[in-house]
């Protein structure tokens, strides 16, 4: 490996204990602004010490995090569609590397549909961008984007990291999934699991618990850090496990704690605040004797009185619409009539034989270095 590459992964993944904190803040890109996310500046600035890398597009990196901040950028390089758009999966590279480059990107980060409509394009788009990226020693993360039509379990996560490793991504971000360990095993390079929607703090922990647990190096975690409501006693309960081998419940107790300081902290600064009118003497109102402006414009003609309503004869375009124009409302459902193609195909694994049944366990090269963490309590 080229000594730029290894640098740039060894800041993302810390080769102390082969594990990372990444922290996503890159949802704009397709959703807007995100709730809680509103001021990308405000809630990066707090959390940007306790993470080892921050995932995020060029625009938030040059409007909201200062140049001056050690922590390594994971720059998302693709985009293309929105929330309300006709189909999420249809994303291009939208970021140059020279641009990438002037941004002092520690890795560059894309999507793959896999099983989408557009599957073949992203898939294709990935092993472009790492030919590409290999030219400058830039690692690439791929994250496997999962839809409303696409699956969430072991077989399809599976498929889908391994095809983003084979195309030559360095990192492959997922879900979280039952036998994640499958996944894990199957994917030749280290795999970090994104959050996923906000849930309650001790299950976002034990969702980190669980990801670290059965193999992965660590995770790339947004929501159920900036959505908390005391996001840095979160991220310092995340941290807890992902560094500090820390099981669900000493994690949680960590939360609680910070996040009791952090509630008190707030109440007094709320009460210490003095109210800064109180005892401002009441000023004089200075238009009291000032003489009426006699009104500028009473006597100017009124220039638009005569010209036609130019819009009043157009047909009101939106109309019909409500406001969030529900493209699909009418769209016969593609999928409706196609036959399950898989539903009649043979298991074409049932029969074979397992090779790996008598091969001596082979050490999982993902794992992290340092003892395993123990099991939560339950
Ligand atoms: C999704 O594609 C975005 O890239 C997010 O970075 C990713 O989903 C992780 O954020 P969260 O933990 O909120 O799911």
């Amino acid at each position: 490996m080229d000594w730029g590459l290894e640098n740039r992964l060894s800041r993302i993944i810390k080769p102390q204990d082969n594990r990372a904190l990444m922290l996503a803040v890159d949802h704009g890109y397709f959703l807007g602004p995100t709730e809680k996310l509103e001021n990308p500046k405000k809630v990066i600035g707090p959390l940007l010490k306790h993470c080892d890398s921050l995932m995020l597009t060029r625009g938030v990196q040059r409007s909201s995090v200062s140049a001056t901040t050690e922590t390594p950028m994971v720059l998302r390089v693709s985009g293309g569609s929105s929330i309300i758009g006709d189909d999420l999966s249809q994303e291009d590279i939208t970021v140059s590397i020279e641009d990438a480059i002037r941004l002092n990107a520690s890795a560059l980060a894309m999507s793959i549909f896999v099983g989408s409509k557009y599957e073949y394009q992203t898939v294709v788009n990935l092993g472009k961008l790492v030919s590409e990226a290999a030219k400058y020693g830039l690692p690439v993360l791929a994250v496997t984007a999962v839809g409303k039509e696409l699956g969430k379990d072991a077989r399809y996560l599976s498929l889908a990291c391994r095809m983003a490793a084979e195309q030559g991504a360095h990192i492959v971000k997922t879900y979280y999934c039952e036998n994640f360990e499958k996944v894990v095993q199957s994917c030749p390079v280290p795999i970090i699991v994104a959050g996923g929607k906000k849930i309650p703090e001790r299950d976002a922990l034990q969702l980190t618990y669980n990801s670290i647990k059965a193999g992965a190096v660590g995770v790339d975690i947004g929501r159920n850090v900036w959505q908390s409501e005391h996001p840095v006693a979160m991220i310092k309960a995340v941290r807890a496990i992902v560094h500090g081998n820390s099981n669900v419940d000493k994690a949680f107790k960590l939360y609680q704690k910070l996040a009791s300081e952090d509630s008190k902290n707030t109440q007094k600064s709320k009460g210490n605040k003095p109210n800064q009118n109180k005892n401002k003497p009441n000023k004089p109102n200075q238009n009291k004797n000032k003489p009426n402006k006699p009104n500028q414009n009473k006597n100017k003609p009124n220039q638009n009185k005569n010209k036609p309503n130019q819009n009043k004869n157009k047909p009101n375009q939106n109309k019909n619409k409500s406001n969030k124009p529900n493209q699909n409302k009418n769209k016969p459902n593609q999928n409706k009539n196609k036959p399950n193609q898989n539903k009649n195909k043979p298991n074409q694994n049932k029969n074979k034989p397992n090779q790996n049944k008598n091969k001596p366990n082979k050490p999982n090269q993902n794992k992290p270095n340092t003892p395993k963490p123990t099991p939560a309590k339950k």
